[in-house]
């Protein structure tokens, strides 16, 4: 059978058998509740007097809940649009064109693969094909890109350096609220900029799969980006929420290294992705990843409290969260100071 599932013929009658999950880790028939007070962030007013009071509505929100929306975010929402639509034209396009950028090897700077890295030794698949690649500095990554859609290469490089510069600024936001400088992210803790867009073909049975699984972000901070079709979820208080899609607005996901820095100040949420039996559903994570040898360890907080974690480096921390079968907390403590 064909890995990639966008290349399947696009009604699929069952689920194969190589996608239905065990009894336990199945979501069942239940109708999840819907998350409906998400912290939503206007950062519009940004640059005024208000700064301190966004600044306290970031830190209230990753401690308490792990995740935020942000509104007028710098991202114009045409191009939002124009970017959604060019990665549903792509896994749109012939199977032979998207079976070219084909690999699982991660080293593979621009790849399409199906379910996780792990395809060939899993049992189960998850629902979803995977297209991802470097984008910053765009020069640098823009001719590993593909060429059709006719327009990628020049939208997709607008939208990467817009994303970049939207996530900056909330990192700036960020260490501002940490007692540091502007600028603290904006160097070899942000350097690698990963576009990560996930494809879920309709699913004839969405209770017996998942299209991702329970995890929380490895990386420093995410901003995804929803189309109308809802599948999100987060871990909330012991139970899973939808997290509905909010036209316009982006998600910001604090990844692991961020907890680790702000010495657990902020949560990194655990989420997961459903499927639909009704529509494709695509959605497009901008991912801002360290260098693999810089030293991630808690930034000085000025409170004189200890720091949680010790020093690493980021490939020390990678390759310690895939051997722990990318469970988070097992990873995290490996990297705890002894109280
Ligand atoms: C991710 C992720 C959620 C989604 O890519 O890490 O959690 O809705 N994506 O696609
Ligand atoms: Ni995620």
């Amino acid at each position: 059978m064909e890995v990639l599932m966008s290349n399947w013929s696009q009604s699929v009658e069952s689920l194969p058998e190589n996608y239905i999950f065990p009894l336990n880790k199945r979501p069942g028939n239940q109708v999840f509740p819907v998350w409906k007070n998400i912290p939503l962030i206007d950062l519009e007013t940004e640059e005024s007097q208000n700064r301190a009071a966004i600044i306290k509505q970031i830190f209230d929100a990753s401690q308490e809940f792990g995740f935020f929306q942000v509104i007028n975010h710098g991202v114009p929402v045409s191009l939002m649009d124009d970017t959604m639509n060019v990665f549903k034209e792509f896994f749109n396009m012939p199977a032979e064109y998207k079976s070219s950028f084909y690999s699982t090897d991660i080293s593979q700077k621009c790849r399409i693969y199906s379910s996780t890295l792990n395809y060939d030794k899993e049992e189960v698949h998850y629902w979803r094909d995977n297209f991802t690649h470097h984008c910053h500095p765009v020069e640098d990554h823009v001719d590993s890109w593909p060429e059709k859609p006719t327009r990628y290469r020049e939208v997709v490089g607008t939208y990467s350096i817009k994303m970049r510069k939207s996530l900056l600024k909330i990192l700036d936001l960020i260490c501002e609220g940490m007692g540091h400088k502007q600028g603290y992210f904006d160097n070899e803790l942000s350097k690698t900029q990963l576009l990560s867009v996930n494809h879920h073909i309709p699913c004839p049975n969405p209770s017996l799969t998942l299209g991702m699984p329970e995890h929380s972000d490895p990386n420093l901070i995410t901003m995804l980006h929803q189309c109308s079709v809802p599948g999100l979820q987060v871990f909330l208080n012991g139970q899973w929420m939808n997290v509905e899609p909010m036209p316009g607005a982006l998600i910001v996901i604090p990844g692991l290294q961020l907890k680790v820095i702000t010495n657990g100040k902020f949560s990194s949420p655990i989420h997961r992705v459903m499927t639909d039996s009704a529509e494709a559903r695509t959605t497009i994570g901008t991912f801002l990843i360290p260098s693999h040898d810089i030293l991630i360890e808690p930034a000085k907080d000025g409170e004189g409290n200890l720091p949680v974690y010790r020093g690493y480096t980021y490939k020390e921390f990678f390759s310690t969260f895939t051997g722990s079968n990318c469970d988070a907390d097992t990873a995290l403590g490996c990297f705890k100071n002894k109280a």
